[in-house]
């Protein structure tokens, strides 16, 4: 048995070793950073991304459900990081959504709106592209948003293998976040799953052939 045991967690272990990917892992708010999925929802994906378009798991990944998950208060205006386990390492665009819970984030699954909040897209020097390929990523909740509390989603999409032979992969986290000292915007929202399609050029685009041009995947992010 325990032989049996060890065997399994041995093919285990290379499963991971030979998928490593990364996982947004840790939450900041302003200067103090949290534990490690103190905030933020565990899933039971491990570092694994997304890959279908269609399913809920494209909301907070496989798994991650707000039970035993604590909210964390953010006041409007206010900077936030995520940090993964290790630096982003495939190309892509990162993105940040947020999605108002009915009541408690808890409870909440995901399925009403999203509106963006943030985009980081390549910037493009003579005809070189160069992501932002990072460990930790600042945002800040913006001062229009109202108050009450949310799903804070961030996404990195990574298109490092093109479209259709690779399937673009969408690494994601949400944290819980209670938003305090906001406006009153009402932004349009989009669905997840529904909002990213295979015929989004950002989605389909091979980054190494004639890359001149970039349009993150998504609606723009709201401006206030
Ligand atoms: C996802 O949904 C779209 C629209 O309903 C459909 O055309 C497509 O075939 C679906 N894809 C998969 C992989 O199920
Ligand atoms: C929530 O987590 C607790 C402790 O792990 C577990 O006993 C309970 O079944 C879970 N509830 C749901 C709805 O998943
Ligand atoms: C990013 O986060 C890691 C883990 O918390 C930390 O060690 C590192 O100093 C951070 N890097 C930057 C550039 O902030
Ligand atoms: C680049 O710009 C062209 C012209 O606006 C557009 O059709 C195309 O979808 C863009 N490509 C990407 C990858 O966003």
């Amino acid at each position: 048995m325990r032989s049996f045991v060890s065997t399994l967690s041995a093919a285990a272990l290379a499963v991971h070793s030979v998928s490593a990917h990364y996982i947004f892992q840790q939450l900041t708010v302003r200067t103090t950073q949290y534990d490690v999925y103190e905030y933020i929802r565990k899933n039971s994906n491990y570092n694994s991304p997304i890959t279908d378009l269609n399913s809920t798991d494209l909301r907070c990944n496989v798994g991650a459900s707000g039970n035993g998950t604590d909210t964390v208060s953010i006041t409007a205006g206010g900077a936030f990081t995520f940090t993964l386990d290790i630096a982003v390492y495939h190309q892509g665009p990162v993105s940040i959504y947020m999605s108002k819970a009915p009541s408690d984030v808890s409870d909440y699954d995901g399925s009403g709106g999203w509106f963006k909040i943030t985009d980081i897209g390549p910037t493009f020097s003579n005809g070189v592209a160069t992501w932002e390929l990072y460990q930790n990523y600042t945002s800040t909740i913006p001062k229009c948003v109202a108050d009450g509390q949310y799903l804070l989603r961030i996404q990195q999409l990574a298109i490092h293998n093109p479209w259709p032979a690779g399937i673009p992969q969408f690494y994601i986290s949400c944290a819980q976040v209670a938003v305090t000292g906001g406006g009153s915007a009402n932004p349009a929202t989009v669905s997840i799953p529904g909002v990213f399609k295979e015929t989004d050029p950002g989605y389909t685009v091979n980054i190494y052939t004639n890359f001149n041009n970039y349009t993150v995947p998504g609606p723009a992010p709201i401006t206030c």
